[in-house]
């Protein structure tokens, strides 16, 4: 009589770790500092631009999702996707660890015509997903994101990591917003850092083209400009000047996410910024700053 040998069966762990061919040097360092297994989600285009995921079932009730959504639009339709497929692969909890979180600038009706661009995808991902982890989502006129996304939704601040940086590169600086909307945040970077700080104020005239008047800089010749998103490189590189203007002889910056157009880089640096550092939510050259290990810390409680 032949008896039939069971195939070896992965035990069943507290949760599954998915990471998408873009997020993988992230999801990696997640996935070791929570000692959760990773998969990969396998993606296919069809030729008429739809996308296609693929995943191996979830040998766990909770499946966590890795992948910064930057250059959103098609990323967001397959994170949706995937989402569907960890669910109808058994599923029961599916959170989503999007370092960068997108359409969070657009947070009320600036102009007559104009959505909510927040809302229409913080309640997208709020359905498909029972819990979100991200970092610094550009919360400036709500305090919370599960205010706009329905579910256990969590935005994590930056601010220990880039104070630690401040603290770390020590001498006299002082922290410096561009805008009056980040005071609470650029106030608590300062005082974790120990240094002073002041925020501008800005009025944007365009995409590409702002203006940024300081009130009276503290008595010190380095400053370290703080913001949460470089994108064109307009607000920083206008920053600087005005700082270079009122004396500042050394500016550094410090982005959580950096966007970064193709020419930003260079614009900054010509602007008189000496080093400019990011956190690692978004690929880039920039990239000095782990945010891995908060977002591991958050995970791993969301989980429990
Ligand atoms: C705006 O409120 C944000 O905090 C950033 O200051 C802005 O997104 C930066 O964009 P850019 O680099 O294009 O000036």
């Amino acid at each position: 009589m032949t008896r039939t040998v069971p195939s070896p069966q992965k035990p069943r762990g507290a949760a599954c770790l998915y990471t998408f061919p873009d997020a993988s040097r992230f999801a990696r360092q997640l996935a070791r500092a929570t000692g959760i297994e990773m998969e990969r989600v396998t993606l296919h285009g069809f030729p008429d631009g739809e996308s296609l995921v693929r995943m191996q079932p979830p040998v766990s009730d909770a499946a966590v999702l890795v992948r910064s959504l930057h250059n959103p639009n098609t990323k967001l339709v397959e994170t949706l996707l995937a989402a569907d497929a960890l669910r109808r692969s058994g599923a029961r909890r599916v959170i989503l660890i999007a370092p960068y979180l997108p359409y969070m600038r657009q947070d009320t009706m600036f102009h007559p015509g104009e959505p909510v661009s927040q809302r229409v995808i913080g309640t997208l991902l709020g359905q498909a997903f029972d819990g979100v982890l991200t970092l610094e989502a550009h919360l400036h006129r709500i305090h919370r994101l599960d205010e706009v996304m329905p579910c256990q939704a969590q935005s994590l601040s930056a601010a220990p990591v880039l104070a630690a940086w401040v603290r770390r590169t020590g001498g006299r600086c002082f922290v410096v917003g561009p805008d009056e909307e980040s005071e609470p945040w650029i106030r608590a970077i300062g005082q974790a850092a120990g240094a002073k700080w002041i925020v501008g104020k800005k009025e944007r005239a365009g995409d590409r083209r702002v203006r940024i008047h300081f009130p009276a800089l503290p008595p010190s010749s380095r400053a370290v400009l703080v913001d949460d998103i470089a994108s064109s490189g307009g607000t920083l590189a206008v920053a600087a000047r005005a700082l270079r203007r009122a004396g500042v002889s050394t500016i550094d910056a410090l982005v959580v996410h950096a966007i970064f157009a193709p020419d930003a880089l260079s614009r900054l640096h010509a602007a008189g910024i000496r080093h400019v550092l990011s956190c690692d939510t978004i690929p880039h050259s920039t990239n000095a700053l782990r945010a891995a290990p908060l977002m591991a810390a958050a995970l791993q409680e969301m989980l429990s």
